[in-house]
């Protein structure tokens, strides 16, 4: 048998030593003869950047690695090849990746918020620097999207993809389905816990579902969808009562981030994407995902559908697929960094009140003659015919009136909701969902 000639070690400098940057230096350390079986050599980390340099964290670094609380100790040490960032936020990151790029180095980062707000000048220097820029740690933590769609399914078109990428928010809705938890008690939990920040925002409010779908649109239609410009609508303030509702209908709510491509009838093609909570019918695969999973359908031609499911968080999980760019680097993978030769174009958009489907509706109303007759009249108005419908009769004159509409457009939905509020029947706001 002919000996593997030993190459240089790998030398990684890390930007970040919180959850997932703990947990690589973890897997650095543990999985040295899994990293040397898998492509040869050794990585080796020489520096971390801090904020602030401690003993405590001093100890759980391998022999010989420095902290450090200045980037150009990174970004410009000859002897560093990779820079890992997994600080997050998008000023400071940016600023590491750009000189470290201009520097020469490859770049491993789980930067979900930066690569899908600000990243178009980062690919480009990447490119001209002949640089690998990897983050599949960015999307869906150890679910190995990225690769997916830059590799094993590039010989397909994508024509949709959804799924349930933060796995805070999922973990709330399947603690109020399950358990029956109002919202804040469920958030209150997932903080305890630990899957909630202090600020929950950017979990609660779908931006980070709405970071990762920017990417994964990228990755599979290799379309360009402005972050500013993506709709997106959280969890936050669910009410459990629509939770125990669409139950009784056969259905759980999930936050969905989807994208679809249509095609019009002059040949062009428009992107319709966007986060929402939603209905799912319990018999589907993502009405399934429960907790902190996540999951991801895609559907190509001419692969047909599929789906993937996984830990969407969590410090060794996420860390194992940032090791896992670590070692395409060590193998010496070339550049592929969005998955298409050229430059990604910017999508043409569907509008929101474009988009079709059926819809949950909930309304609180007297309960008194004529109220159904004007409700499904404002509806019988707009073309949309109610498909079910449900009220709770209850000792208190206000009940709530839920129903559910063959398909229609949001903006159809929105005009009728209006005039049903000129009515003067609607006792509070009403409450609609998508269903898909
Ligand atoms: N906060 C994210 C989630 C994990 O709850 O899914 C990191 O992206």
């Amino acid at each position: 048998m002919t000996q593997q000639a030993t190459q240089e070690p790998l030398y990684v400098g890390l930007a970040g030593m919180g959850t997932v940057g703990g947990g690589l230096i973890q897997l650095l350390q543990e999985d040295k003869d899994l990293i040397y079986r898998r492509t040869g050599r050794r990585i080796v980390l020489r520096k971390v950047l801090v904020r602030n340099v401690t003993p405590e964290r001093a100890a759980q670094l391998p022999e010989g690695c420095e902290l450090t609380t200045d980037m150009a100790a990174l970004t410009d040490d000859p002897q560093i090849d990779v820079v890992v960032e997994l600080m997050g936020g998008t000023g400071a990151a940016h600023a590491l990746i750009s000189r470290a790029l201009e520097h020469g180095k490859h770049i491993v980062t789980a930067n979900k918020a930066l690569l899908a707000e600000d990243s178009e000048a980062l690919f480009d220097l990447a490119r001209t620097n002949n640089c690998l820029l990897r983050y599949e740690g960015s999307v869906a933590g150890a679910i190995p999207i990225v690769g997916t769609l830059t590799d094993p399914l590039a010989g397909n078109h994508i024509v949709s993809l959804m799924g349930i990428l933060n796995g805070t928010s999922n973990y709330i809705l399947s603690e109020m389905t399950t358990n029956g938890m109002d919202f804040d008690g469920a958030l209150r939990q997932a903080q305890e816990l630990g899957y909630a920040e202090a600020d929950p925002t950017l979990d609660v409010d779908g931006f980070d579902a709405a970071h990762k779908l920017t990417l994964l649109i990228r990755l599979a239609f290799g379309l360009d969808y402005p972050f500013a410009s993506m709709p997106v609508q959280g969890i936050r303030g669910m009410d459990k009562r629509d939770i125990a509702m669409a139950r009784e209908f056969g259905y759980r709510i999930k936050l969905i981030a989807e994208a679809r491509l249509h095609n019009e009838a002059d040949g062009t093609t428009r992107l319709e994407a966007g986060v929402f909570p939603a209905l799912v019918h319990h018999s589907f695969l993502m009405a399934r995902v429960g907790g902190v999973y996540n999951a991801i359908r895609l559907d190509g031609a001419p692969s047909g559908p599929i789906f993937l499911h996984g830990r969407g968080a969590g410090a060794l999980p996420t860390a194992s697929v940032v090791l896992s760019d670590l070692l395409a680097i060590a193998r010496g993978d070339k550049p592929n960094n969005t998955g298409f030769a050229n430059r990604i174009v910017r999508a043409a958009i569907v509008p929101p009140e474009e988009w079709r489907s059926r819809y949950y509706v909930r309304v609180m109303v007297h309960d008194e003659s004529g109220v159904l007759r004007d409700l499904a009249g404002c509806m019988a108005a707009e073309n949309i015919s109610m498909a079910q419908v449900i009220q709770k009769e209850n000792e208190k004159n206000v009940v709530p009136l839920v129903f559910m509409t063959h398909e229609t457009t949001a903006q159809a939905m929105t005009r009728a909701l209006q005039k049903v509020h000129e009515t003067g029947i609607l006792q509070t706001a009403p409450v609609y969902y998508r269903i898909i």
